[in-house]
């Protein structure tokens, strides 16, 4: 285990169980409904990578950056579109694929962002909620795992832009953050 981990949350094996969960209703849901799957960078590269391959049906995939943290731990509220949509987003169904939801900001301002232009529908799937630290009302319409309010890392989930690449999500020791 990396050195900086202090204990593991979600392991590999849990990862494919809880992926393989939510690519069956997603299938099920999307079966007879076009859609274009939206993952938010960075944090989703992980589960957007495996949940893609779990889902038997045909859609598009596309890509935004929306970022409010900075390298610190608490969310600045602000949210920033970095990269926008490649495709046109009119009229679309638009599934969003996300690694987290912690205060809400970032998929309250891009749920709304999609809306204004004129999606004609806007789900989220979200591997984490940490709906204990939620700022603004937010429901994910698709949920992994709730977790406790702790530091976590791996799975595309990063601190300081590190550990993305953490095969399992894992609880960041206090150490490396609070000095
Ligand atoms: C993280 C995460 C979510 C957001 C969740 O992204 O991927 O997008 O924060 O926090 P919120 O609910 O408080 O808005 P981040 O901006 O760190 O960028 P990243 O995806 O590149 O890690």
């Amino acid at each position: 285990m990396n050195k900086n981990i202090e204990s593991v949350l979600i392991s590999e094996q849990k990862l494919e169980k809880i992926v393989n969960s939510l690519a069956k209703q997603i299938e099920k849901d999307y079966n007879d409904k076009e859609f274009i799957m939206l993952g938010l960078l960075k944090g989703s590269i992980a589960f957007m990578a495996d949940l893609m391959k779990n889902i038997d049906l045909d859609f598009r995939i596309d890509f935004m950056v929306a970022s409010s943290y900075g390298s610190g731990t608490e969310s600045s509220g602000k949210v920033k579109i970095k990269k926008d949509t490649e495709f046109e987003v009119k009229d679309k169904n638009i599934l969003i694929v996300e690694d987290i939801v912690d205060s809400g900001n970032t998929l309250n301002f891009v749920c709304n962002y999609l809306m204004t232009r004129g999606a004609a529908d806007v789900k989220v799937v979200t591997l984490c909620d940490k709906p204990t630290r939620r700022k603004v009302p937010f429901e994910p319409d698709y949920v992994g795992q709730v977790i406790p309010d702790e530091f976590i890392v791996g799975y595309g989930l990063d601190y300081d832009e590190l550990y993305r690449n953490l095969p399992y999500i894992g609880v960041l020791k206090r150490s490396v953050y609070e000095n």
